[in-house]
């Protein structure tokens, strides 16, 4: 039953001496916080008493004992129902704060166990494998337990993952249709350029027109790659067509094909980015080049994701800018290549 504070309780806590919240520190057990929350809550002793599994003259005699506690009534009768005191609001408040904390810290203490061990499986496109491994291997330095697997193919078969719920998250181009079943979140750029031999007649040139490189001899991905798709789209809205060479269903045999002077073709500039061609390969100029896209981390929204997903997803977000900084370095080479190029062209 709710029970009155007695009055030299009150003047204890006073002449206590010490600060109030020392007072309560040492008068006071979370336990009997967590009754009065409950008792609030549910606006009856009886039921409190059911969900905290104790009996009822336990809950009185210590809602009693935080009464003497504070010094003042928590409860009265109002009928045949009780409320809270102005007291017991004010403590309801607090404990509500207190329980909270308490409940987040629990959270937190069971996610740093999770993630001494877990498991991550990634899916990510062509071109961001020559980032994925590197941001991996900064992950796995800071959470050695983890157990990775990354699988690497083209925007088709990531799709079908996706769909398939095969990996914790995924690395992508923007899933065409709108889907309020997946978590898309804008990632890295993904630039688009066009790669020639350093020896070809283009290199060094600017502002090459369109038209110019539908007469090259062309090196295509290969049929569902994201790429293959962006170049035959980006050709078609000008009204033209590649003259296609060949299909290559790998970046770096394609960069292999045009160091061979087998054509040109588009690549992302990530492919570029631990270019040790040594000179060999150069970005041309092309008029609507470099086609701007963006990566996105991906995920289904349909199956939760587990604590060690969301501590790469949020890893990987705050590495962007290392992502960025390497493409503009390799931009920046490239630039300085096609300066030298087109000065050493106009001087014979
Ligand atoms: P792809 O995708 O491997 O499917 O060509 C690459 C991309 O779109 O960046």
């Amino acid at each position: 039953m709710p029970q009155d504070a007695a009055p030299d309780a009150a003047e204890a806590r006073t002449q206590s001496g010490g600060n109030g919240s020392d007072y309560l520190i040492r008068h006071t057990t979370l336990r009997q916080l967590q009754l009065l929350e409950a008792i609030v809550r549910l606006g009856s002793f009886t039921r409190a008493a059911e969900e905290l599994f104790l009996t009822q003259p336990t809950v009185s005699m210590q809602i009693k004992k935080l009464s003497e506690a504070i010094g003042a009534p928590l409860f009265r009768h109002v009928g045949r129902t009780i409320e809270p005191t102005d007291a017991g609001r004010e403590v309801h408040a607090a404990c509500r704060d207190i329980l909270s904390t308490l409940s987040n810290l629990e959270i937190k203490l069971a996610d740093l166990k999770g993630l001494k061990r877990g498991r991550l499986r990634l899916g990510v496109l062509t071109t961001a494998k020559y980032v994925a491994p590197e941001i991996l291997g900064a992950f796995c330095r800071v959470y050695p337990g983890i157990d990775v697997s990354l699988k690497v193919t083209n925007r088709e078969h990531i799709l079908e993952r996706l769909m398939g719920h095969d990996d914790d998250l995924y690395v992508m181009g923007q899933p065409r249709e709108a889907n309020d079943q997946i978590e898309t979140i804008p990632f890295a750029p993904n630039p688009l350029v066009i790669v020639a031999s350093a020896e070809h007649p283009l290199a060094g040139e600017r502002s090459i027109p369109l038209q110019a490189l539908a007469e090259e001899s062309f090196i295509l991905r290969e049929s569902g790659s994201g790429i293959r798709d962006a170049v035959l789209a980006h050709f078609a809205a000008a009204g033209l067509t590649p003259r296609v060479r060949m299909q290559l269903g790998s970046n770096e045999a394609i960069k292999r094909a045009i160091v061979g002077g087998l054509g040109i073709a588009a690549l992302s500039l990530h492919s570029l980015t631990l270019e040790s061609g040594g000179g060999r390969l150069a970005l041309l100029d092309v008029e609507g080049f470099p086609i701007m896209r963006r990566w996105h981390l991906v995920y289904s929204k349909g199956r939760e994701l587990s604590l060690v997903a969301r501590t790469f997803l949020n890893f990987a977000i705050d590495y962007e800018p290392e992502i960025r900084a390497r493409l503009a370095e390799a931009e920046a080479n490239f630039d300085g290549m096609r300066d030298r190029l087109s000065a050493r062209s106009h001087s014979t």
